[in-house]
């Protein structure tokens, strides 16, 4: 059993100790076997984005190593509808267990609740949906990541500027709660002299959030930070504001970190600050192999983050304790 796996049992049986959170058993209609392997359907929200793109290789190259396991990948590009439509494929099709990241929470409630009602094991990853009828939700604490974020462009401007605040699709949780989470740790009221100048929803992509960048440089004069809510989000922000010659003048911050996007991006000086957003990948490859043993799974795993800077990224960046 790997490392991840281990813990992850560990996990479930303090939580079977201390309360009933642990889900059920699967009935999975395969073997499990080399010859009759169990069916995982991965339903991706879509896969115009890096980070989605490391998703599905993280839980390709997780259960490569397990021949008793088979993953049927489905990519909903970014629609809601398509994405509700493959879950139910998947529910038809006769999986044995499905992983879903969702594009939005209130879609694709239903979908995932009527899987699991149907007896398929469903994981969570990422992004959450509405209530708790699914068996288990992995992903990190974006309410965390953004008030580190809050805390961090606070104190690096020494409690004075105009921030501007590029945020996610607001129907997706990871939106609402780094929207929260910053605004806890940027903590305005303690700081008179700190302000949102700007905020635009650029629903994750960077071609959007240049464009609000744009807006934000032609409406506020002098910019201290960009907070975006993700690397591509910073990105964009940063090209809209060198392009105006202005790059300069303040720090941008992102979230996502993936060695190839965000540290990246910290390396080439564009970026002052990621937090890293784990995939959960490998983890839920990990975890669909315990359900399907049978075995009980904890409601909720809480995927930890780094911080990425110039100081610390040839150190791998620094973990949030
Ligand atoms: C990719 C992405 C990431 C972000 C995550 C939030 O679609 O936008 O950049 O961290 O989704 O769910």
């Amino acid at each position: 059993m790997t490392l991840r796996g281990f813990a992850i049992v560990l996990v479930c049986a303090l939580a079977g100790a201390a309360s009933a959170s642990c889900g059920s058993a699967s009935r999975a209609r395969h073997a499990g076997t080399a010859e009759d392997p169990w069916v995982v359907g991965m339903s991706q929200c879509n896969l115009g984005e890096p980070w989605r793109v490391q998703m599905d290789a993280d839980v390709r190259e997780a259960a490569a190593g397990h021949a008793n396991l088979k993953v049927i990948f489905k990519d909903a590009q970014n629609n809601s509808l398509t994405q509700r439509a493959q879950v139910e494929e998947l529910v038809d099709q006769g999986v044995d267990l499905i992983v879903i990241s969702p594009k939005e929470a209130a879609p694709l409630t239903k979908p995932v609740a009527d899987a699991y009602h149907q007896g398929v094991p469903v994981i969570v990853l990422d992004r959450e949906v509405q209530g708790d009828q699914y068996t288990t939700f992995i992903g990190a604490d974006n309410v965390r990541i953004g008030r580190e974020a809050g805390r961090w462009i606070a104190e690096k401007l020494g409690g004075r500027g105009a921030i501007v605040e590029l945020k996610g699709l607001m129907t997706s949780t990871p939106g609402q709660d780094r929207h929260r989470g910053f605004l806890e740790g940027a903590d305005l009221r303690a700081r008179p002299g700190l302000e949102i100048a700007f905020t635009g929803e650029m629903q994750w992509l960077e071609p959007n959030a240049r464009r609000e960048m744009e807006s934000a440089l032609a409406t506020t004069p002098k910019i201290g930070a960009v907070y975006a809510h993700n690397d591509p989000g910073a990105h964009g922000a940063w090209l809209a504001a060198r392009a105006a010659g202005r790059e300069k003048d303040m720090i941008f911050v992102g979230i996502d970190a993936l060695r190839h996007e965000g540290q990246q991006y910290v390396r080439q000086g564009i970026l002052d600050a990621t937090f890293l957003y784990p995939t959960g990948g490998a983890e839920a490859v990990d975890l669909a192999l315990l359900i399907l043993r049978g075995n009980k799974a904890p409601k909720k795993i809480v995927l930890g983050t780094r911080l990425f800077t110039r100081d610390n990224i040839d150190q791998g960046g620094l973990e949030i304790k």
